[in-house]
């Protein structure tokens, strides 16, 4: 494709420095123009001008998502191709045939948007500046087959909407925020819990102190964090994220850490079943059956992936 254009473009210069009968100077642009031109399809040259502002925070949320980061994925739409890498940044390159096409961050990886215990989205921010905002994504996971941008959108100015579909998040429980928990972050919420049902603290102490359980989690951003992120120098970026390779389960270490993960996960389900089914008055051997069930899906699911 470059190839063509650049031939076009070659034969153009030099039918306009035939006709001008300046052969001299105008064929010295020959050889630089397309040489740069060429380059903003390429995926190199371009992506590694743009700087970002921070570093992404680190992974967390539902610890299967894991497999998507280190990651990358491409789409292309009628006027730029999308790069996103999940937990990490999407950029957005103009397909345009000018000189200097747009290339820019649209967000980086920053926090999850939860809402009635579970994931809702992957939120970038941060991105180039557009007036007196920054570019921001909002990540929207839907069930599907395979790993794949369906769509990106632009509902309000530099505001996008990615919609990823993953056979990651078919499962009903697959975005749950509980399981996700480490056990004391779980005991703290089970207190909280109990506090707001005796009216022991208000509504907005409630929320307040839920995200701070949250942030403490790393699924939201604390304002340390925050700052910590934009102070470090952004240029050791490459490194951090070259290190993601490591995430392969390859060895017997890490298949072990993962195991225990999962283990953790299960234990939460348990936690949260006993839950509904205190709430809901069930009896004991209908929550048992529950549970079982649960179990059984789950290590179904996470064997089949591996
Ligand atoms: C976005 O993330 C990818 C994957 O880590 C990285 O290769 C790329 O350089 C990043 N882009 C920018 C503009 O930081
Ligand atoms: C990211 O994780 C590393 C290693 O666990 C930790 O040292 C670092 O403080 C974390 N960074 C942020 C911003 O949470
Ligand atoms: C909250 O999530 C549960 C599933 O986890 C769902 O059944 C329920 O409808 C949701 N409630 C609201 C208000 O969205
Ligand atoms: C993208 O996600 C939004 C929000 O869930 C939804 O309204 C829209 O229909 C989705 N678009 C596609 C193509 O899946």
């Amino acid at each position: 494709m470059a190839q063509d254009v650049n031939t076009i473009l070659c034969i153009f210069v030099l039918y306009l420095s035939f006709k001008g009968g300046q052969l001299e100077k105008i064929s010295m642009k020959i050889v630089e123009e397309p040489s740069n031109f060429g380059s903003s399809y390429g995926q190199d040259s371009q992506t590694h001008s743009l700087t970002p502002k921070v570093k992404p925070a680190n992974f967390s949320g539902p610890p299967h998502l894991k497999r998507l980061y280190g990651k990358c994925f491409e789409k292309l739409d009628e006027n730029y191709r999308y790069e996103f890498c999940p937990f990490i940044n999407l950029t957005q390159h103009e397909l345009a045939l000018r000189w200097n096409p747009y290339s820019g961050i649209l967000g980086i990886w920053e926090e999850w948007e939860i809402k009635n215990n579970t994931f809702i989205a992957m939120l970038m921010k941060n991105g180039d500046d557009c007036g007196d905002l920054h570019r921001s994504v909002k990540v929207i996971f839907h069930c599907g087959k395979t790993n794949e941008i369906t769509e990106v959108t632009e509902p309000e100015t530099c505001k996008y909407l990615l919609n990823f579909s993953t056979p990651l998040v078919c499962h009903d429980h697959s975005m749950l925020v509980y399981p996700v928990l480490s056990p004391e972050l779980r005991e703290k919420w089970n207190l909280l819990e109990g506090d707001f049902l005796n009216e022991e603290v208000t509504s907005k102490g409630y929320n307040k102190e839920l995200r701070h359980i949250f942030e403490e989690a790393g699924f939201y951003m604390s304002k340390k964090v925050h700052l910590s992120l934009s102070k470090e120098d952004s240029t050791h970026n490459g490194e951090e994220t070259d290190g993601t390779n490591s995430e392969n389960l390859d060895t017997l270490d890490k298949c072990l850490v993962e195991y225990h993960k999962l283990k953790q996960e299960i234990e939460g389900l348990r936690v949260l079943v006993a839950l509904q089914g205190k709430n809901q008055e069930q009896n004991i051997g209908s929550v048992t059956a529950k549970e079982e069930y649960y179990e059984d899906i789950i290590v179904h699911d996470f064997e089949g992936d591996y």
